[in-house]
């Protein structure tokens, strides 16, 4: 008699239980942070890891790059045109490139990624969540690590079952705009939505296309989410930063900067060139359009409406930024502007004479 009213209390119990969450799923985790919904206080605790671990104390560094070229490297390889000729045309943002790594670190698009993708696997398999979620997780809270950083969306859910992406779907830098038009548009990007895309090089630097010089940076302020890189890809190239010039390179204006053929090409493609330049003279749509577009890649392969919205669990970004500049010793009569139907914004001069800018420090 007794155990049946306990058991028959327990059912109640269980079913009110059950029927909560679909009222209201707002959970406090453990620390007591608050999120829309329980399936998400997981990423509290791979929050608290990875900054403390993975991002030496939420910082801006060499990590949290290329734990942001990682998004790209991973949700790219996915092409629909592939699929409809019959092959397999990748999964998408779905962990492929850490759970293959070795075949797809064969894709010399991918060089460099070695490094991030064996610090970032442990921490996804302690906490048990996918690795494609782990690799947009990871990315969008390296970047909030940097000043005046974006706030991007983070969908948890996407399965953990992958095969490896098929090779030759990440763009190069040595590839034309043309070619990476077409391949960015395959995956359903246009021509505005790379140039969304590329706001990311304004946090980073290279480490693989001269290895004579690693953490030789994409603009003087590599841990400022600013518009720099879109100013100084403007300027008159003159000088080889390390060890003589590839096809993935292109002349650099200031000694310790590095400039990618690609974003020397599509800084100056009348398809791109006006949108390029807007990025200077609007900081909060740069934001805007940053947030918009990583949504978009870190969903490719997957059903956002399958996927549980976490993206309250990403830090908000601190620090401020300086308004777009010239650095000291070039001035506005070296900047190429390329677009046609718009002067160049205003952008102040800084004085002096042209320095070195300085390297991202590596890892050890
Ligand atoms: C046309 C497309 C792109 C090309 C050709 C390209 C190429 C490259 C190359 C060659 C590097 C240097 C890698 C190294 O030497 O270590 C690099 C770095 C980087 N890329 Fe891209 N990229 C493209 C688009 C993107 C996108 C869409 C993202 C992110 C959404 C991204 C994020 C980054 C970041 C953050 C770094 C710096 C990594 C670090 O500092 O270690 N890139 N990219
Ligand atoms: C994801 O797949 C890898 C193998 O690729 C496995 O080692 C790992 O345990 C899986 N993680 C989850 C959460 O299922
Ligand atoms: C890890 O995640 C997988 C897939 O979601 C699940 O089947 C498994 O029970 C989990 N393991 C642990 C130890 O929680
Ligand atoms: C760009 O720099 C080169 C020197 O490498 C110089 O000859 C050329 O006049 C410069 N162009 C502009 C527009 O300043």
């Amino acid at each position: 008699m007794l155990s049946r009213v306990v058991i028959s209390l327990a059912v109640l119990v269980a079913s009110v239980a059950a029927a909560v969450p679909s009222v209201s799923k707002r959970a406090t985790c453990s620390g007591g942070r608050t999120t829309a919904n329980a399936a998400c206080c997981v990423w509290f605790d791979v929050l608290d890891d990875i900054q403390e671990n993975l991002f030496h104390g939420g910082q801006c560094g060499e990590d949290a790059h290329e734990a942001l070229r990682l998004t790209f490297h991973d949700a790219i390889a996915f092409s629909p045109a592939l699929t409809a000729a019959g092959q397999f045309g990748g999964g998408g943002a779905d962990g492929s490139i850490m759970a293959h790594t070795s075949d797809e670190l064969a894709d010399p698009a991918n060089n460099g990624l070695d490094d991030i993708i064996e610090f970032q696997r442990p921490f996804a398999l302690k906490h048990n969540v996918s690795f494609g979620d782990f690799i947009q997780f990871a990315g969008a809270v390296g970047v909030s690590n940097c000043n005046g950083g974006p706030q991007i969306s983070f969908f948890a859910g996407r399965s953990n079952d992958s095969q490896a992406a098929p090779h030759g779907l990440v763009p190069l830098p040595s590839d034309d705009v043309t070619t990476i038009l077409n391949r960015v548009g395959d995956a359903g990007f246009n021509a505005v939505e790379l140039v969304w895309l590329l706001i990311s090089h304004t946090v980073g630097a290279q480490d693989s296309v001269d290895d004579s010089i690693p953490g030789t940076p994409f603009d003087s302020t590599p841990s400022d989410f600013d518009a720099q890189f879109f100013v100084e890809t403007l300027l008159n190239g003159t000088l080889t930063p390390g060890n003589g010039i590839s096809p993935d390179e292109a002349l650099s204006p200031y000694p310790g900067e590095f400039r990618l053929q690609s974003d020397f090409l599509i800084a100056r493609d009348d398809r791109t060139s006006c949108e390029w330049q807007k990025m200077i003279s609007d900081r909060a749509n740069m934001l805007a359009r940053f947030e918009q577009v990583m949504l978009k890649l870190s969903l490719l392969g997957f059903d956002q409406s399958t996927l549980t919205d976490c993206s309250d669990v990403i830090p908000t970004a601190t620090g401020t930024v300086a308004d777009p500049f010239i650095p000291a010793g070039l001035s506005t009569d070296d900047i190429q502007a390329a677009c046609s139907s718009t002067p160049f914004p205003t952008v102040s001069v800084l004085g002096g004479a042209v320095t070195t800018i300085p390297a991202v420090s590596l890892n050890s």
